[in-house]
């Protein structure tokens, strides 16, 4: 069986002090099936249905009401429910009411008289509330994709008020060395984060909260849940939460950033200085532009560095390069595999050199590959010695002259056709 995708009922708040208005407008919309209508004579007894249990969808008000008017009841709901469909009806007899309508922040406005047996009535409440519904999914998809983001992130941020944790990131967590969020929601900072020196660190986070200091940076040690101790640099700004000023707090952890940082700038100096072409390609662009060059690879082709990067590595062949090994190439890039060729490129001012390339897939975490490593070694020497070696042998070959070749204790170890000739 098909699964069928359960529509939520729409809920209606109709608040009118006319007693026949309210009926005809209860009748009017109790026709469809899928709507539950509420009524209230008065404005208090409205806002206790905006601010109950049961969300409101969308909320129809006359403009007269016996306290007030439609407009400053409009203000009154904003502050409880900001986004929720509101439309005034308006009397056309009442010029007042029809401007107040159409110049007041209402969602939509409706004629008094036009509310009819036609269906429009609840067809604009069925449009007005599919759309608030879809904002409201789109806002809270976006929250949750926030919060992904600050779980991911690499330090542990957190959010105190009056020094006890609201919120707290999972990056905190496992800092901390904690299973779960629970665990610190609602707890005292302190407990995890001994004072900073020269004051104590109640003090210092309230008059962050306050305003009174902007930014406060110490280092401090972290005694975490396992009772390891772990030396933090600890950030703190006054931030607005959800209902008034909090501390923003981000902790990180300096001794492993530290250890990242050197493992890092050690590779990145054994790359930039090998003595072998290191080069690195960007897939996820289009023509697969070079975005690394090293020191070695400018070197042996002659070109600055500005002068490689954004450009596809073919710009170093030339007429005479084999097709071979470059469509070979262009095969295993196009498999996500690896490869390594030997093909003639040519330097900057046109010289020609022998260049065995190995090309190798960088994949990212999701397995897709995103970049392609690629080492350039100048092999012109072994080339240029080998074809020697072959026209010295196509030589031998060819010679009328016997021709053998010894090992030091005079074993034969060649002979060439002329000798077997001669010798018979
Ligand atoms: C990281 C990387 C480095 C490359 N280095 C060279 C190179 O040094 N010389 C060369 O002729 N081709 C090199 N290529 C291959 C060319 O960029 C290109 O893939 C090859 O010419 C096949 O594609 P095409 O038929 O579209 O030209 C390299 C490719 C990559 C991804």
């Amino acid at each position: 069986m098909d699964a069928v995708e359960e529509r939520a009922p729409t809920e209606v708040l109709v608040v009118a002090s006319d007693v026949s208005f309210a009926r005809r407008c209860e009748r009017n919309l109790s026709r469809k099936d899928d709507f539950v209508v509420e009524t209230a004579g008065t404005v208090e007894e409205a806002i206790g249905h905006v601010t109950g249990e049961r969300a409101i969808d969308c909320i129809v008000s006359e403009f007269d009401l016996p306290e007030t008017d439609g407009i400053a009841f409009l203000e009154m709901v904003r502050a409880h429910a900001p986004a929720v469909p509101f439309i005034l009806v308006a009397d056309a007899a009442e010029e007042k009411q029809v401007s107040h309508a159409v110049t007041g922040h209402v969602t939509d406005y409706f004629l008094k008289e036009d509310l009819s047996d036609d269906g429009i009535f609840g067809r604009l409440i069925d449009n007005l509330v599919a759309y608030y519904r879809e904002q409201n999914e789109l806002s809270s998809s976006t929250i949750s994709r926030a919060g992904t983001l600050l779980d991911h992130a690499n330090d542990m941020i957190a959010v105190l008020d009056a020094g006890q944790i609201r919120y707290i990131n999972q990056t905190g967590v496992g800092l901390l060395r904690g299973e779960d969020r629970a665990e610190f929601l609602g707890q005292p900072i302190a407990e995890w984060l001994d004072d900073p020196p020269e004051s104590s660190l109640t003090d210092r986070l309230r008059q962050v909260q306050r305003g009174k200091l902007s930014l406060e940076v110490f280092d401090q040690i972290l005694e975490r849940v396992d009772g390891t101790a772990l030396p933090v640099a600890v950030y703190t700004s006054r931030i607005d939460w959800t209902d008034g000023p909090a501390v923003a707090l981000i902790i990180r952890d300096v001794e492993s950033r530290k250890r990242l940082e050197s493992e890092l700038s050690l590779k990145n100096r054994a790359i930039d200085t090998a003595p072998i072409g290191i080069t690195i390609a960007d897939m996820a662009e289009p023509d697969n532009p070079l975005v690394y060059a090293n020191d070695h690879f400018l070197e042996l082709t002659g070109y600055a560095e500005s002068e490689v990067l954004g450009r596809n590595s073919r710009f170093l062949q030339g007429e005479d390069t084999d097709p071979e090994p470059v469509a070979r190439m262009r095969e295993a890039i196009e498999a996500d595999e690896s490869v390594s060729v030997e093909l003639r490129n040519y330097r900057k001012d046109g010289c020609m050199f022998w260049n065995r390339v190995t090309l190798a897939p960088i994949e990212n975490a999701e397995g897709d590959v995103t970049h392609y490593l690629g080492f350039q070694e100048d092999v012109t020497e072994r080339v240029a010695m080998q074809q020697r070696l072959r026209r010295f042998k196509q030589a031998v070959e060819a010679a009328g002259h016997a021709i053998y070749l010894t090992k030091p204790d005079g074993t034969i170890t060649y002979v060439n056709p002329a000798f077997e000739r001669i010798t018979g």
